[in-house]
């Protein structure tokens, strides 16, 4: 493998020790996926933020390494934590996990780390360019960042994505290089897919499908195609491919950036068809009818959605406690607007920083929830032990004030 002579020194250890360790991670990832090189990024975003998922070793971890002097050379953020950092007990959360996941913060913070704390950095001025290299961890983000916007990252590991933060270095291998990022399969899908939801529930069938393949969506009726100013679809079709497969780059015809060079014209492709999302919702949705949690917000909520679930919720009462989770940049721009308010008069809670997946939900005693997010349908069972309802946010919305399912709305 070529190392320039920077990156030979700080292998070495003349930047100290907490380069050289940064420098060991980058190196020992490329020499593992046979990388010819590194790569210079334009920025990292850090997974494994929450102490639910570190623990004290995770945390341990973190402080020695910033005790030693790391520091970030690329703007760098944080994915979220298990808690809204200032509302944290408006969650349920206890104040000794509270103690941890701020020692958490602090590490970051000492090393020059942004606490944007986003699975949607995207949204909040951290949106790369076409063609940027990135270490990026979060598989959602990764997803949207490659398929949408262009940029090239593989999926990094939290450690990793920092390693790169500290070094401004990645391996040079995966979506990196462009011979990489060419369709693996060819989806045709026959239905028409309408909401967040559907493109989550198609997501969830993809991914199952393809695992970490690389597909190219057709779409049989255009016309049910959202521009790709409607954002909330892709964010949620990337988002289920992820958790349900591993898939970290798609293609859409005639909508994302590189689709017109994704498909070789000599190769023939393994065909998926998506005939109906009925298959998505008989895994992720269940008859439940009572209800104690709602969750919107995964991956973190758009401005246009907080919007819409302020709209929804104009002079009702919630039964069901309420989420809408969502970056704290988000959330500011949607308090001066007065859609905060709105849903907190409700009854409901915008919390920033965090979602059900990382927060640590088994503390707080909810047995069953409902979401509009078919990456969240998938997690809550595994990652926090909730019953679940997949429906529309409309529904979600239903559901929230009534503390039942009631269907179609
Ligand atoms: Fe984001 Fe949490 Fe969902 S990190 S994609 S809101 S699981």
């Amino acid at each position: 493998m070529h190392l320039t002579k920077i990156e030979r020194a700080m292998l070495v250890g003349a930047e100290g020790p907490a380069v050289q360790k940064a420098m060991q991670i980058v190196v020992a990832l490329a020499e593992i996926y046979e990388a010819p090189s590194l790569v210079a990024v334009a920025s990292a975003q850090i997974a494994g933020v929450s102490y639910k998922n570190l623990g004290d070793a995770g945390l341990e971890f973190l402080q020695e390494w910033a005790g030693q002097g790391a520091r970030v050379r690329v703007p760098a953020f944080l994915n979220p934590a298990g808690m809204d950092l200032e509302r944290w007990m408006e969650m349920g959360v206890s104040p000794e996990f509270a103690g941890q996941q701020q020692r958490v913060i602090e590490a970051f913070a000492a090393m020059g780390v942004s606490l944007t704390c986003t699975c949607t950095p995207y949204l909040v001025g951290y949106a790369p360019e076409a063609g940027e290299h990135l270490a990026w961890s979060e598989s959602s983000a990764v997803s949207f960042a490659n398929s949408i916007l262009g940029a090239r990252s593989n999926r990094e590991g939290g450690p990793s994505a920092l390693a790169a933060a500290v070094t401004g270095r990645t391996a040079a291998y995966g979506l990196h290089l462009l011979e990489n990022r060419r369709a693996t399969h060819l989806v045709e899908v026959h239905c028409r897919p309408r909401s967040e939801t559907d493109f989550g529930a198609l997501g969830y069938l993809v991914g199952s499908r393809v695992g970490d393949g690389i597909p190219y969506f057709r779409f049989q009726t255009p016309s049910a195609l959202p521009s790709p100013s409607k954002r909330e679809h892709w964010m949620a079709l990337g988002a289920a491919m992820a958790a349900s497969g591993a898939v970290a780059l798609y293609h859409v015809e005639d909508v994302t950036p590189e689709a017109q060079s994704a498909l070789l014209p000599a190769r023939s492709y393994p065909v998926v068809e998506i005939d109906s999302l009925d298959p998505a919702y008989a895994a992720l949705d269940s008859p439940l009818q009572e209800l104690d949690f709602v969750s919107l917000g995964c991956p973190h909520s758009t401005l246009a959605d907080v919007e819409r679930v302020a709209n929804l919720l104009e002079g009702k009462q919630v039964k069901a406690t309420l989420w809408v989770t969502t970056s704290r940049q988000v959330r500011w721009i949607a308090e001066q607007r007065g859609w905060v308010a709105k849903i907190e008069a409700a009854g409901g809670k915008v919390f920033a920083d965090t979602c059900l997946v990382v927060a640590p939900m088994e503390e707080m005693g909810f047995q069953s929830m409902a979401t509009n997010s078919a990456k969240a349908a998938f997690y809550a069972l595994a990652h926090s032990g909730l019953q679940r309802r997949l429906g529309t946010m409309e529904e979600c919305i239903e559901a929230a004030i009534h503390g039942r399912w009631r269907g179609t709305v």
